[in-house]
Order: C-alpha cells, then sequence, then structure tokens
C-alpha cells in the first residue's frame, strides 16, 4: 500500500477512480501463496521502462519465435500482470469489445516458458521468485525518458488519478520525490540492480540496450531462458518487436484498453531514447543530475541518455 497508492492527489484519486480493482493490498498479499517454478519467467519493471516490449519478445522467444502465433494471442493472455485483481474482469471486457480481437484458442498455442509481468517493489515479489525458482529479468530505463512517458501515462491512466491538465513542471518535482505510481524509481531500480547482480536466476537488462541492438539482446535473452532461436526466427522477431510494428500491432498495443484515455496519449507514445531533452528545462536538467549522482554513485549502474 505504501508504494502502490503513493499519491499525492488522493481526494481526485478516490473520486475518479477505481484502485482497488486493479490493484489492492489483498491481492498482493494473496501472491505469498503463488508458486512460481523453473518454467516461469517474470518480468519486473518500474512503469514505462519497455516492460511491454520485453514482454513481446520474451513471449515470441517462448514459442519458439513463431510470430504468427503471437499475432493470434492477446498480449495480456500471454503475459498476465501479477498484481492485477482478479475482479478487475471488465479492463479484459472493454479491451476486448472495442478492439474487437478475439485471440484463436484453437490454436494449441503451449509456450515453452510461462511469463507474467510485475510493477511491484522487489520486497513484495512472491517469496518463490526471491528464492529463485523462477528466472526474474528486471527491464530499467534511463530515468529521464522514462520521467516524461511516465508523466504521460499519468494523464491518459485513469486509475492513477492525475489529471489531464497536470504539467510537466507539476509533475517533475513529484517524479523527483517518488510521490508517484510505485514510488521511487530510484528505490526501486537500485533494490532489483542489487538483487540481480547476486543471483544467477536473475538479469538486469536496460530499454536503451534493445534500442541499439535488439538482436544482440535477444540472443542473451535466449540465453537467459534457456530457449535458442535460429537466426532466421530471430530476424523475424526482431523485425515483429519494432516500435513501428509493436504500435500498430492491436494484440500489443494496448489500444482499447479501459483504463486508458487514448485521446489524452496512446500507450504506445514514441518509442525513443532522449526525448527527455523536449521537456526537461536547463535547471531541471541539472538538478536532477544532482539527485542522480547523489543516488547513482557507487551503485556500479549506469544509463545512456541519448
Ligand atoms: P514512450 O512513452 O517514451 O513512447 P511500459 O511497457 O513499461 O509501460 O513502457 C512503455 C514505453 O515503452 C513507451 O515509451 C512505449 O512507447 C515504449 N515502447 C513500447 N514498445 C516499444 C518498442 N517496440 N520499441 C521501443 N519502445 C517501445
Amino acid at each position: 500500500q505504501k508504494y502502490l497508492f503513493r499519491v499525492p492527489y488522493s481526494k481526485e484519486f478516490a473520486d475518479y477512480i477505481w484502485p482497488g480493482m486493479v490493484v489492492n493490498p489483498e491481492k498482493i498479499l494473496s501472491l505469498n501463496d503463488m508458486q512460481l517454478g523453473p518454467d516461469d519467467v517474470v518480468i519486473a519493471s518500474y512503469p514505462k521502462s519497455g516492460t511491454t516490449w520485453a514482454s513481446e519478445v520474451l513471449s515470441a522467444i517462448a514459442h519458439d519465435g513463431d510470430t504468427e502465433m503471437l499475432s493470434r494471442i492477446r498480449m495480456d493472455e500471454r503475459v498476465l500482470w501479477l498484481e492485477l485483481d482478479d475482479k478487475a474482469w471488465w479492463i479484459k471486457f472493454f479491451y476486448i469489445w472495442k478492439n474487437k480481437i478475439f485471440s484463436n484458442s484453437a490454436t494449441n498455442a503451449v509456450p515453452k516458458k510461462r511469463i507474467c509481468f510485475t510493477h511491484l517493489p522487489l520486497e513484495l515479489l512472491p517469496p518463490s521468485i526471491l528464492e529463485g525458482k523462477c528466472k526474474l529479468l528486471y527491464v530499467a530505463r534511463n530515468p529521464k525518458d522514462q520521467a516524461v512517458s511516465f508523466f504521460h501515462f499519468h494523464r491518459m491512466a485513469r486509475f492513477l488519478g492525475m489529471q489531464t491538465h497536470t504539467s510537466w513542471n507539476e509533475f517533475f518535482p513529484l517524479f523527483c520525490s517518488g510521490f508517484l505510481y510505485c514510488g521511487s524509481w530510484f528505490e526501486h531500480v537500485l533494490a532489483y540492480w542489487k538483487f540481480t547482480q547476486n543471483n544467477p536466476q536473475a538479469k538486469f537488462i536496460c530499454y536503451e540496450d534493445m534500442k541499439r541492438d535488439l538482436m544482440a539482446e535477444m540472443e542473451s535473452l535466449e540465453q537467459f531462458v534457456g530457449v535458442p532461436l535460429s537466426m532466421e526466427q530471430r530476424v523475424k522477431v526482431v523485425k515483429h518487436c519494432s516500435f513501428d510494428s509493436m504500435k500498430d500491432n492491436k494484440m500489443a498495443n494496448r489500444d482499447g484498453v479501459m483504463l486508458f484515455n487514448e485521446k489524452i496519449s496512446k500507450f504506445m507514445r514514441k518509442g525513443i531514447v532522449g526525448d527527455w531533452k523536449n521537456y526537461f528545462t536547463v535547471a531541471q536538467s541539472e538538478a536532477f543530475d544532482e539527485l542522480y549522482q547523489e543516488k547513482m554513485t557507487g551503485t556500479g549502474l549506469h544509463f545512456e541518455f541519448e
């Protein structure tokens, strides 16, 4: 609760949305009993770090590079949101209804790995993940681009209850203080960074590396989950997972999810590195650099900002 509902605008939050129907403490507590095993891969991230992108890549690997299969099954069925409340059936209903997208259940799409994703902070993960019973992949993104993406997300995600007219200048201090959904970016990322350094079942990847060379990242992910692909399959998957291709792919682009107000922003927004330069003022950039130095020095973790 401390992390997930740490919102400064709680009055509107309470009036405007259905927080308990998306993520709630009971559901998170119930995850304690969840048993995950060697055939499970959990993708963890602070929101807007490339979770959906990594989900599509891993899902493609788990389906042996069969992108036609991926195009027949909705992402929300292939990659489950771990902490999503069971009562949130209406999300799926509206998603299907609005887009008229039905997975073809006649296909025998049994993936080699079961994949799910989570935005929970490390300490709230089910014990079986922390004990290394399954694979854990953490996806991180440079915090300046992440902040800009999160700004748009806070305006468009109805369940976060932020006013759609909130400006970047209003959002920026909230991001720096960690007074937002999922709390401080620094706390989230650094806890996972530390964990993945000492755990062979866990891996840490960066959005910017995927952007620079998706093929190379894929190869290392294949090794990590133990499902090697051929070069031909890999080429197909890289094309399938490009931003332009995913943006137009209604099985993966999250269009029509009732939680999102698409008039404000699309889920698949820009998909680039360096968009922060269009938002941060010089003073904001300097202030953030100072905070970044203070929190990150000595951790061994570095990000690319352009
Ligand atoms: P932007 O808002 O900067 O465009 P998440 O899935 O963790 O919520 O992250 C969403 C961010 O990842 C969005 O960033 C989205 O556009 C970007 N993204 C999604 N698919 C992508 C892809 N195939 N290539 C590059 N960026 C992608």
